[in-house]
């Protein structure tokens, strides 16, 4: 980075003598190093100090060349990131050429990757200063700060403390100081109270959703301010444009014989004749799409029960555009379209829509919230509130198995008969326990809505690893009844907890700790570096949790550290300094930070043997010590949802199969045809193995436009009080951001710190040869985007932001670099969920886009940040030493390590992997050549991040490898 040495020049002339290499590459890693020096003298950016500062993503000429060549060099000009382009960061064919891999950290392909490490680095820690903005009130201290201490470095907040009417609010204090404390603080409280000692309603049930936008840019259909007026005139409304139609243009997936696909319904018999075609990712299979729905359903509910107001609303199908100009809809364009004028939909609930106060600092005016705010109706901690419950009423779902209370109620099924059948199947909702009538005969979870045969899997196979976690601490217990357990009672902390006095309350609450842990670890190291399949985010996902950058990229460490030190070091607010300190919490890792205390370091301690470790759980300042909410109290940002609409990752039809054949695709089963109770009778029909083996193989589909499930823009539901009784959720989509005021997309990725696009011709991809047939299909998705959003005269008068400037200096505005008065596209009226899916430009491996993954930088790193139970409570006290043992090790036992060395890395069996043969031992010949769950399981990995679609041995006849 900074410190690449001349003495560089030489290691590479020696290199070459003693490898087969070319003029050719010699010549042009030459022309890498003097660029490299370049970069160095010009040395490392610093934090930018206000928002038009920021990071975009893009780095200077030298070195882009430094870190990829010409390569890297080639797209500068283009929106999107550079590091993408960069050595190492794509397949085997972007390392750098053999004759100087012995390099090391200094080789090309080293430099490359690490650049990659060092850029997101930049991104994550200007995404914390610039993207936070509370809707409870705390923003105006964030702006101001309070009694001389910074906003960003404020860790309580008088917004997070319980009301009066809260039934807890004595026990933390009452009027007085609130501090959690006792019963309260033991484990995760079923409505998410007091995971921050010191901000007991953080995060719980009911709390308001956060922005991550400032809050002027929210609702810009409202016209609020000039600059929204001056980007968008007043071509958007909620209906503005037409929701339906965009997503019957955009969104449908073409069939090439709609008769095999009947709209997402299949064939008769579940027939495997039946077909719908849908773009398919090669690298991630269907189980990672319902995982991320499971996740979802854990985070945030807009809904409350399945429920919206009593108000409804008609949801377009009204108008498109013609030549340019908005034109009503005739009932034979809507037919032909496939889109329902009939379609009606329950408005989304609204917590407060009254208008904002204003403030003003510095001669600046502020709102101190959003114009609309809304509630979050489960708790937003990743504490498996969607199979524990996280309120009074969904916790009556969650049933417990009289015979020994630790345990989740699992009954065995009639006609169930392999090895994992016999840990059981989740009960159904008994008459008596609260829901929506809709889900009548579907199996009891806390969280039931959009139940699906992918999310009865997850509840079914986590309910198994809560048992099979209980199992194990008794059989522990038989054996060493009166050794220690690890856990503690915070109100007696001195008192040894033995194995025999741990109570089934008490071990169900561990339990629940060990598998939201299990869950978190999963998301991190195993779900999130297939999403995003490269080695960067293998690295960077790896640090969040295990801590990175001492093994793996010295480089990027050291560089990190010189900019603490310049940026932050010589900072006289030493809470700032500190704040900003652990943001380079990389280094240790996020996960367990706080959890061991030395004298000498109270936070970023790494883990030393030989040091002594102070931790006191009567400290409520070590129990609370790790986590950092950076000044902003945490919660999810309406944008977060939005970047999660992932619908599109959906089949229409699972391929189903058996473990007694695996290769053969048996049935075509539409996912509609599990939809709520048929979902139950699926499961218990076909057994969880055969569910997991047939979601395991297949491929899921790509984030992309045109590939929404057809079954989901023709979804069925019952309880709407409408003429058609169906809605399309894809259209729902747009409107549900609508209503939240989410920016559109341009206005999206400049207030990320993202380049904004200046035509819908940035969104085909230079990686893509011209006249090839991808171009060509990018091209016609440009073309529609156009005749959906429509063009307009440009007025360069007008500016259109103020979350970035032009490279000269000047203030964007309407005309987006062209000539004053020329004909422009409407990019800015994009809804962003739209934009992101039209995202052709991708960096290698990733499932999602760029503008998406910003989000995932700032929000996926902030619930664990924010977590004690995944910081400085990540302690024995709380989960039992087995608990803790389990979620290090993925399961009982010592770690386990993976044959080989995939993707160059000695690497644990992966937690997921674990957790599936615990849970279904019948899977271990199928699970065998398997290294992460979530890839296609007879897909052949290849060497180094391959995206090919090719079988493994052994799998060489499985269907779905046949050319159709
Ligand atoms: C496969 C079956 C699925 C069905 C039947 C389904 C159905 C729905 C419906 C009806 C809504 C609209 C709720 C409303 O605003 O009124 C919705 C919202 C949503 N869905 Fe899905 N969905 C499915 C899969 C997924 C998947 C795989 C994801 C991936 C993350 C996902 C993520 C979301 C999100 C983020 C929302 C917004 C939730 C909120 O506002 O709180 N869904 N879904």
């Amino acid at each position: 980075m900074s410190r690449i040495p001349r003495g560089l020049l030489l290691v590479l002339v020696l290199l070459t003598g003693c490898n087969r290499t070319s003029p050719e590459l010699v010549k042009s890693e030459l022309a890498s190093l003097q660029a490299c020096e370049e970069m160095a003298r010009d040395g490392l950016r610093p934090i930018a100090a206000s928002r038009e500062d920021r990071f975009l993503g893009k780095v200077q000429l030298p070195t882009a060349v430094c870190r990829g060549g010409n390569g890297a060099a080639q797209f500068r000009k283009t929106p999107w990131v550079d590091w993408t382009n960069y050595w190492g960061a794509g397949d085997a064919s972007s390392k750098a050429p053999d004759f100087v891999k012995q390099a090391g950290h200094l080789g090309p392909t080293q430099r490359g990757v690490d650049g990659a490490l060092l850029d997101l680095e930049y991104e994550r820690i200007e995404l914390i200063k610039f993207n936070l903005f509370d809707n409870n009130g705390t923003y105006k201290d964030y702006v101001s700060g309070r009694g001389g201490v910074g906003g960003p470095a404020l860790k309580t907040w008088k917004e997070m403390r319980l009301p009066p009417a809260n039934p807890d609010y004595a026990r933390v204090g009452g009027s007085g100081d609130q501090v959690c404390k006792g019963e309260l603080i033991r484990h995760r409280n079923v409505n998410g109270i007091c995971n921050d000692l010191f901000n007991p309603l953080m995060g719980s049930t009911g709390q308001l959703f956060a922005r991550n936008v400032t809050f002027d840019t929210t609702f810009p259909d409202q016209g609020r301010t000039a600059l929204t007026k001056n980007r968008h005139g007043d071509r958007l409304g909620l209906m503005k444009p037409d929701p339906q139609v965009i997503s019957r243009k955009l969104f449908t997936r073409q069939q090439a014989d709609p008769g095999k696909c009947n709209n997402g319904y299949g064939l008769p018999g579940f027939s495997k004749d039946a077909d719908c075609d849908y773009k398919k990712a090669p690298f991630f299979n269907v189980l990672a799409a319902f995982w991320i729905q499971f996740m979802t359903h854990d985070w945030f509910s807009h809904l409350d029960e399945g429920h919206n107001q009593a108000e409804y609303m008609p949801v377009g199908c009204a108008s498109q555009k013609v030549n340019g100009v908005e034109k009503p809809l005739t009932p034979e364009d809507a037919k032909k379209l496939g889109c329902r004028p009939g379609d009606q939909i329950d408005k989304a609930y609204v917590a407060d829509n009254t208008d904002p106060k204003q403030f003003s600092k510095d001669g600046k005016t502020y709102s101190e919230r959003a114009p609309k705010t809304f509630r979050n109706n489960v708790t937003a901690w990743w504490d498996a509130s969607q199979i524990y419950g996280y309120d009074d009423r969904s916790r009556i779902r969650v049933k417990r198995d009289p015979k020994d209370p630790a345990k989740l109620l699992l009954p065995a099924i009639s006609g169930r008969t392999v090895a994992g059948d016999q840990q059981g199947y989740l009960p159904t909702l008994a008459a008596s326990d609260p829901m929506n009538p809709e889900w009548a005969g579907q199996e009891a979870t806390a969280f039931p809505d959009n139940f699906t045969i992918g999310i009865s899997f997850y509840h079914n196979v986590f309910a198994r690893e809560h048992n099979a976690f209980v199992d194990e601490f008794r059989k522990q217990a038989a054996r060493t009844p009166d050794a220690d357990a690890g856990l503690r009672n915070p109100a007696q902390p001195a008192r040894v907890i033995r194995y025999r006095d741990v109570t089934p309350d008490e071990l169900f609450e561990a339990a629940r700790l060990v598998v939201a842990a299990e869950i978190a670890k999963i998301h991190t190291i195993e779900w999130t570096p297939q999403l995003l399949y490269g080695e960067p985010l293998y690295l960077g996902m790896n640090a969040n949790w295990n801590g990175l950058l001492g093994d793996h990229a010295p480089e990027v460490s050291e560089a990190l550290r010189q900019i603490v030190s310049r940026s932050f070091g010589t900072s006289r607010d030493v809470k700032k300094a500190t704040q900003w300190y652990s943001v380079f919490a990389s280094g240790p890792g996020i996960f367990g930070l706080g959890s061991r205390v030395y004298a000498d370091d109270p936070v970023l301690a790494l883990i030393d043997p030989n040091k002594k470790d102070i931790w006191d759980l009567s400290n409520p300042q070590h129990v609370n010590g790790g986590v950092n909410h950076f000044g902003s109290p945490f919660n999810f940002p309406e944008e977060f949802i939005t970047v999660y609409r992932l619908h599109a990752l959906v089949p229409d039809l699972l391929e189903y199969r058996d473990l007694a054949t695996p290769n053969e695709i048996k049935n075509k089963i539409p996912v509609v045809e599990t939809f709520q109770a048929k979902a139950t009778d699926a499961m218990r029909s076909r057994g969880l193995s055969n569910w997991a083996l047939t979601m395991g193989r297949q491929r899921l589909g790509l984030l992309a436009l045109q590939n929404s499930p057809m079954f989901l823009q023709n979804l069925k539901i019952p309880r709407l009080n409408s003429a058609t009784q169906q809605i399309d959720v894809a259209a729902l989509d747009l409107i549900r951001d609508r209503e939240r005021g989410v920016p559109r997309f341009n206005e999206f990725r400049r207030q990320y710190g993202l380049r904004q696009l200046t035509s819908f011709d940035d969104f085909v991809d230079q990686h893509v040869p011209a006249n090839s047939p991808e171009n060509a299909s990018q091209k016609q998705l440009v073309a529609a985007l156009r005749e959906v959003y429509g063009q307009h005269l440009c007025d360069s008068s007008k500016v259109i932001t103020d979350a970035q400037r032009n490279e000269d200096g000047s203030p964007i505005n309407d005309c987006l670099g062209h000539p004053n008065g020329s004909m422009v596209d409407n990019i800015e009226d994009v809804d962003t969920v739209v934009g992101w899916q039209a995202e052709s430009t991708r960096p290698h491996g990733f499932a999602i886009s760029e503008t998406q993954f910003v989000v995932f930088i700032l929000n996926a790193s902030r619930r664990l940040y924010s977590d004690r139970f995944f910081t400085s409570s990540f302690r024995p006290e709380f989960y039992t030493q087995l608990g803790l043992d389990w979620v290090i090790n993925n399961g009982p036992g010592p770690a386990q390590i993976e044959k080989g060395t995939p993707n160059g890395h000695s690497q644990p069996v992966s937690p997921l992997k674990r957790v599936l043969l615990r849970t279904m031992p019948e899977l271990t010949a199928e699970l065998n050549t398997v290294v992460n769950a979530f890839d296609p399981w007879a897909r052949d990995r290849g060497e180094y991040y391959s995206l090919d679609w090719k079988p493994r041995s052994g799998a060489e006849a499985d269907d779905a490898f046949r050319k159709r």
